[in-house]
């Protein structure tokens, strides 16, 4: 490892003012979709991706977390087949990722559920990362059983020390529009407790 990525400080100052109609609007137009395009995802597009999740924080900065990438459609269909099935559009999809932890990273019942938090937050963050490229995506709920999650890596050949997080479905968007579910949101009042004791 080079000296300039050994740890140490950094100087820290408030950020320059940012364009927060632009920034929300990026983070609104981030929704599930479900419909793709056949063009293939690219190894920058992921690679892009991948440097915005790469600004997650993560507990010690232990950056625990794993994308294995998969473009060939028969392994895709191996491992939504695994998943219970392609739930009708898994199978547009030109790419799944699965985020997966590594567990050894992680040790003794109190850190026992940290390795999840930190693979999820990293997965939010390469979501957003391919919505910044355009790359249109759905995550798709992890199924574990012991059984399952031990064929699951098989067929991806994950390591025996990685946990799977979730999977991410994504492609290229169709031209035009595409219909998608819309999900409402809990405003503020309805899900906030402030200063309630
Ligand atoms: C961890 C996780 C698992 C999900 N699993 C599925 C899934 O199995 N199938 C699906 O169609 N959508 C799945 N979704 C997508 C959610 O349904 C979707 O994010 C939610 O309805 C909000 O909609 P939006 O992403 O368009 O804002 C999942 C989302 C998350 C965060």
């Amino acid at each position: 490892m080079s000296s300039s990525r050994i740890g140490g400080t950094k100087k820290v100052s408030e950020p320059s003012c940012f364009d927060k109609k632009i920034i929300e609007e990026f983070y609104a137009s981030r929704v599930s979709v479900r419909e793709y395009s056949d063009d293939p995802v690219t190894d920058d597009e992921i690679r892009a991706a991948c440097r915005i999740a790469s600004y997650t924080p993560s507990a010690c900065n232990r950056q625990a977390s794993r994308i294995h990438v998969f473009r060939d459609k028969n392994v895709i269909r191996k491992l939504l087949d695994n998943q219970l099935g392609s739930q009708g559009w898994c199978d547009n999809a030109s790419v799944l990722i699965c985020v997966t932890v590594n567990c050894n990273y992680f040790g003794g019942n109190y850190e026992r559920y940290q390795a999840l938090i930190d693979g999820g937050l990293y997965a939010m963050n390469f979501v957003m990362g391919l919505h910044l490229n355009h790359i249109a995506s759905c995550f798709k709920m992890f199924i574990r059983t012991p059984r399952r999650e031990k064929e699951f890596k098989k067929i991806a050949k994950i390591p025996q020390c990685e946990m799977p997080v979730v999977l991410i479905l994504g492609g290229h968007y169709k031209s035009g529009i595409v219909t998608s579910p819309k999900s409402e949101r809990f405003t503020f009042d309805e899900l906030a407790c402030v200063d309630n004791c």
